[in-house]
């Protein structure tokens, strides 16, 4: 019979057949219970949606402006590590997909593709993912190298001093295929994971190698004098952090849990968000993890985000059919955020605000 892809978890399901258990298991899972996890997604589910009837619905306008950056749909491509392990293509890929759907894609320092390699791939807007190297001169070479490639804004990932433990990839011994590298790094000791010994995750050893787990707000001057890009800080989730982003100048924020896959028992994103943008005194706020349907990007722009990421769909739908994969996926969710708009009345992402969000469930966290 012929698999039919009506939603995100039949894309999953295609992608479960078509990579490895290793490759599987790293994409799907979280850190150790996956309680934040498994929040992630449950949280959007309790926040419930107010329709408005009679609104004049016929068309519905998605478009989104960020950090200054217009938008055609406010749905980013976001930062996944190693696009190989789910197709040959991998980044490649994704970035040609981007293109088709006039979408900004946030590229991972951890890619298997290298930053300038996926910059001629497309011309859509690309945003740069940066791990910090404990290396400065790497650091230095890499965002200066985003910048030469074209990429208009440095994302640095903050949630991350320390890999998640991962239990999965601890059984599993993950490590990289022979024929995939981490490109930015080509020529250098980091362009391979170390050896596995015991239980342990060739990525976790990397992290604990290569990751820089001294830095503090006040690096941040250091890394805003590399680059005249703004600086997005991914991975953050109180208020008080928001108010320190409007201290030192930082331009964006997203609030992240890497999608449960660094501190386990954290809120949830969307539960973090309300206290975030409250505090965040007009930087844009973006959000990632959990976002599995259109109703999540509605729920999240109407309690204050400007866009949102998406991690694992995407890769779910590279995984199943490549390039096409992730278009699909990507249209599948902008339809469904545009059905969802007709249904609460709301015909433009401009008009979206708190009041199409039943009140006794709006996330309220100080
Ligand atoms: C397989 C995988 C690899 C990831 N690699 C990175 C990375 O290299 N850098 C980073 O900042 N975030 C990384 N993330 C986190 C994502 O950017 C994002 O925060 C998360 O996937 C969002 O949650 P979602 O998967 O529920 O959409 C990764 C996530 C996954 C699932």
């Amino acid at each position: 019979m012929e698999e039919k892809f009506v939603n995100l978890s039949d894309y999953q399901k295609a992608s479960k057949k078509n990579v490895t258990k290793m490759a599987y298991d790293y994409i799907r899972g979280g850190s150790i219970d996956e309680l934040t996890l498994s929040r992630n997604t449950k949280a959007f589910r309790k926040i419930l949606l107010k329709q408005n009837i009679l609104v004049d619905v016929s068309s519905i306008d998605l478009r989104a402006s960020v950090l200054g950056q217009e938008l055609a749909k406010p749905l980013i491509i976001g930062a996944v590590s190693l696009h190989k392990l789910s197709h040959p293509d991998g980044e490649y890929a994704t970035a040609r997909a981007a293109e088709n759907l006039n979408a900004l894609m946030l590229l991972s320092s951890l890619s298997s593709t290298s930053l300038e390699d996926v910059a001629t791939a497309s011309s859509s807007p690309k945003w740069f993912q940066l791990y910090w190297n404990k290396d400065r001169t790497i650091t230095r070479d890499i965002v200066e190298r985003a910048e030469q490639a074209g990429y208009k804004a440095i994302a640095l990932t903050v949630d991350a001093p320390v890999l998640g433990h991962r239990e999965k990839d601890a059984y599993n011994q993950f490590t990289l295929p022979e024929d995939v590298f981490l490109e930015n790094y080509r020529g250098m000791d980091q362009m391979k994971l170390p050896g596995v010994s015991g239980s342990n995750s060739g990525l976790a050893q990397y992290v604990a190698d290569q990751i820089e787990d001294s830095i503090t707000w006040k690096d941040l001057d250091w890394l805003q004098s590399l680059t005249n890009l703004p600086i997005i800080i991914k991975g953050l989730q109180t208020a008080e952090d928001a108010k320190r982003c409007v201290d030192y100048g930082v331009n964006g924020i997203i609030v992240s849990n890497h999608g449960g896959r660094q501190l386990d028992g954290s809120l949830s994103s969307i539960e973090c968000l309300p206290r975030v943008v409250r505090a965040a005194d007009g930087i844009d706020v973006m959000l990632d993890s959990g976002i599995r349907r259109g109703s999540d990007i509605v729920k999240a722009m109407a309690l204050g985000a400007k866009a949102v990421l998406i991690g694992r769909p995407y890769i779910w739908g590279l995984g199943a059919k490549g390039q096409q994969g992730v278009e699909e996926v990507y249209n599948l969710l902008i339809k469904e955020l545009e059905i969802t708009m007709a249904m609460i009345g709301c015909p433009s992402l401009d008009q979206l605000d708190i009041s199409f969000i039943e009140e006794h469930t709006i996330p309220n966290y100080p």
